[in-house]
């Protein structure tokens, strides 16, 4: 029988910038509402968690790394590796309890910094060849191994267009999971900060 899910991303960034943030309460917020817990490590001594993310149910704040919590128990944890030789299953669900993130904001083109997980050893999986948001890859991994929807059959926007005005779009270089309204779901206040960090960046050129 298949225990609750525990979804592990581990801290890599040297802060929690806004973007991370509301990845995070994301990702809280949907484990919580699945049941599952989802854990923050490698968090510094002193880190300051922020009370939205806090607040959710589902969210353990951790200063031991991955390694230390599951030394005993390495197996059961499962790497999201954009280098796997292998896709995640719907049959890891029942091979693997923990799913392991590296919490990192995604870059183009992409730096693998998840190597930095893949030398602890954990056995890998890859989510299809195309670069997601973490908390995109999170709620992929929990539609595969939670709802048994193999990686290949759900619905997903590549390299969506983010349409602000008439006047003003972005196109983001990740995959997300296409919602029931046709468009790329995000964490909330996502798109308002995508769209204020591009005025910004208008604004530093004058
Ligand atoms: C935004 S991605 C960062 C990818 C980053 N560019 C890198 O250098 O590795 C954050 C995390 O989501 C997971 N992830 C994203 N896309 C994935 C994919 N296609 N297959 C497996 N894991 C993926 C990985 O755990 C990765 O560390």
């Amino acid at each position: 029988m298949s225990t609750a899910k525990t979804y592990i991303v581990e801290h890599l960034d040297p802060e929690l910038g806004p973007w991370s943030e509301l990845e995070y309460i994301a990702i809280a917020n949907e484990s919580h509402q699945a049941g599952a817990k989802f854990c923050l490590s490698s968090l510094p001594a002193g880190f300051k968690v922020p009370e939205t993310l806090q607040s959710v149910p589902a969210f353990v704040a951790e200063n031991r790394g991955v390694e230390e919590i599951y030394a005993q128990d390495k197996s059961r944890v499962c790497l999201l590796d954009p280098s796997a030789a292998k896709d995640l299953s719907p049959e890891d669900g029942e091979t693997f309890d923990a799913f392991l993130f590296g919490g990192i904001l995604g870059d183009d083109p992409p730096r693998d910094r998840t190597s930095e997980l893949r030398k602890k050893g954990f056995e890998g999986r890859r989510l299809g060849p195309v670069q997601m948001t973490t908390d995109t890859a999170v709620r992929v991994t929990r539609i595969v191994v939670e709802g048994k929807i193999p990686v290949d059959k759900i619905q997903y926007l590549d390299h969506p267009d983010l349409k602000f005005n008439e006047h003003e779009s972005t196109q983001m270089p990740f995959r997300y999971v296409k919602g029931d309204d046709g468009k790329p779901i995000m964490p909330e206040g996502m798109v308002e900060l995508i769209k204020k960090d591009a005025d910004k960046a208008i604004d530093d050129l004058f």
